[in-house]
Order: C-alpha cells, then structure tokens, then sequence
C-alpha cells in the first residue's frame, strides 16, 4: 500500500513566480530516490491558495529515508534567497495511505 505526503504550503503573491522558478530547477534527486513512485507541484486555482508539493512512496520508510537525506537537505538549503525561510511558516506535511487507485489502460482507447 503506498503512502502519500503533500507538503502544503501557502507562498505570499510576490514570491510566487520564484517558487516556481525554484522548482523548475529542482535537484531532480527524488525521482532517483529508492521507493519513490510520484512527484507534482500543484498550483492552486480556486478554492485553496496553498501550492501542494504531491509525492507517493512504496512505504513510509522510503519517505523518511528520503527525508532525512543529503538530497533533501540539499534541495531545501535555500538556494541563496529568502524563499524557504518565508514559506516555512506556512507549510504543512499531510500523509496519506492509498486505498485505492487507478490509471489508463494500455487496452483503452488514447485520446489525441
Ligand atoms: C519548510 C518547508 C518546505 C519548503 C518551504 C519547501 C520548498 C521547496 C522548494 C522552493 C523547492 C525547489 C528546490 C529548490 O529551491 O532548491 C523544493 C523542492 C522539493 N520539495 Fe520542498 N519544501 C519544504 C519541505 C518539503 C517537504 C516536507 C516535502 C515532502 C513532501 C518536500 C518535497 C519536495 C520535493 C519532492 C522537492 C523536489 C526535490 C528534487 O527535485 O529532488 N518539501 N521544496
């Protein structure tokens, strides 16, 4: 059953565009990590203002692993602004078990 931990995180307007910014050159060490399954960035439309950093792992050990890693603390130094310590203050960690899911069918029509 994998495990799923959202990093909630509101970031004030003006720094928005460099969040992204940031994200768009991320480490990248992730994907590379033992029992990662999935990354997103989400961000918000309506309804919420909190950007959601999604990641599913096979087990809670992975994420931890991960966690507590040189690549995480290398992705989150701060890349020489102010960025993370303005956001920490409003960042939660959500963790979830995924019961149930699904995806296309290679046997299923594709849409163009
Ligand atoms: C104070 C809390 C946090 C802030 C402000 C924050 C912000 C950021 C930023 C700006 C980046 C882009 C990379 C960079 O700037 O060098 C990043 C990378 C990332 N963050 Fe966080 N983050 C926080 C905690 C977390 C937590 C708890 C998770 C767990 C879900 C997480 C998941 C990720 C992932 C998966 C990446 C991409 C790493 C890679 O490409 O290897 N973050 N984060």
């Amino acid at each position: 059953m994998s495990i799923v931990k959202i990093n909630a995180v509101t970031v004030p307007p003006d720094k928005q565009a460099r969040f992204e910014e940031r994200f768009r050159g991320r480490a990248g060490a992730v994907e590379k990590t033992p029992g990662f399954e999935w990354f997103e960035l989400l961000r918000p439309l309506e309804g919420t203002d909190q950007y959601l950093v999604y990641t599913r792992w096979t087990t809670d050990a992975d994420y931890q692993a991960w966690q507590q890693s040189q690549n995480f603390d290398r992705a989150h130094d701060g890349g020489g602004d102010t960025l993370a310590p303005a956001a920490a203050d409003s960042h939660h960690l959500w963790s979830y078990e995924v019961l149930e899911s699904a995806g296309p069918h290679a046997d299923q029509p594709q849409r163009a």
